[in-house]
Order: C-alpha cells, then sequence, then structure tokens
C-alpha cells in the first residue's frame, strides 16, 4: 500500500513537471523526446519510448534505453495490439505473452498507451519496458494515460 501511495506522488510530481515542459504548439517529436526522458529519470525502467503510425507499421521514435526494434506490424506485439485495440495493454509476464517482441531479454513486463487523434485514430504508442515482472498496474495506467492525453492535446 505504501508502496502504491509512494508511486502515485512519484506520477503527481512527474505529471507538474510534464505540465511545464510540455509547451502547447511544440513539435510532437520533441515532446515525445523530453517525456521519454522524464519518465525514464523518474522511475529508472528499463526502455521508455514512442512508436509512430506509418500506414500499416509502428516506426522506432524518441526513447530512452537500449536500442529497439525499428519497425512493428499491425496487430502484432504488444505495441500492435494496443494499436490494433486502441487500448492500454498491460503485461505482467512478457514471455507468457502470444506474439511479444523481444527487443532485449531484459525486459520481463510491460504497458503500451496508444496516442488518439481528434479523429480517434493511433497516431503512436508509448511502450514502457522492465527488467522486474509485473511491475505496472492500473496505478500507471491512470497516470501514464493523463500523460499521454497532455502529449495528444499540445502537440504541434
Ligand atoms: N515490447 C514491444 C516491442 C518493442 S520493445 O519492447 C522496445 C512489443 O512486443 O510490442
Amino acid at each position: 500500500m505504501s508502496n502504491s501511495i509512494s508511486k502515485e506522488s512519484q506520477y503527481q510530481e512527474m505529471l507538474t513537471f510534464a505540465d511545464s515542459l510540455i509547451v502547447k504548439g511544440d513539435h510532437l517529436i520533441s515532446i515525445m523526446a523530453n517525456v521519454s526522458a522524464l519518465v525514464y529519470k523518474t522511475f529508472g525502467f528499463h526502455w521508455v519510448g514512442f512508436y509512430l503510425v506509418d500506414n500499416d507499421i509502428l516506426y522506432l521514435g524518441p526513447f530512452q534505453g537500449p536500442v529497439a526494434c525499428t519497425t512493428i506490424p499491425f496487430g502484432k506485439g504488444v505495441c500492435g495490439d494496443s494499436w490494433k485495440e486502441k487500448r492500454t495493454i498491460i503485461v505482467e509476464n512478457v514471455d507468457l505473452y502470444p506474439g511479444h517482441i523481444a527487443c532485449s531479454s531484459l525486459s520481463r513486463s510491460e504497458i503500451v498507451v496508444p496516442l488518439l487523434s481528434d479523429r480517434e485514430e493511433v497516431f503512436a504508442v508509448l511502450d514502457i519496458d522492465s527488467s522486474e515482472l509485473a511491475s505496472f498496474d492500473d496505478i500507471d495506467e491512470k497516470y501514464l494515460k493523463l500523460l499521454c492525453g497532455m502529449i495528444c492535446k499540445n502537440a504541434k
């Protein structure tokens, strides 16, 4: 419980900082670069980054962490599924997720949050990988959705 409380306050502090960091009209890639650095530094996750939609693939965008796969097809892996299903996906154990794309053998759990346009189309996903099992829960989902909403609202 105390763990959850401290995670919530870390997220709240992070969102306050993100609010000052995300300036309306900034370029999407610049915002994504700063947001991936912010989440990575705040929580020390294994990998934090964005994939962006281009026709029928996701391509690697700004990230922090080890090098990663450059493209992911629609409906493949956790990112491709999140894009297809337009929903946040939390994976407690990536080894048990059918079709998981292993960019790093150190990833054990992950969360993927889609970013939707005004027309409710996914234009990118936020992908966060942890080197520990079951790192993500509804608290992460709640605050990461708020963070992604701030990006969608402000990016040029
Ligand atoms: N975890 C992803 C692949 C991207 S890397 O983890 C950075 C997936 O299965 O969608």
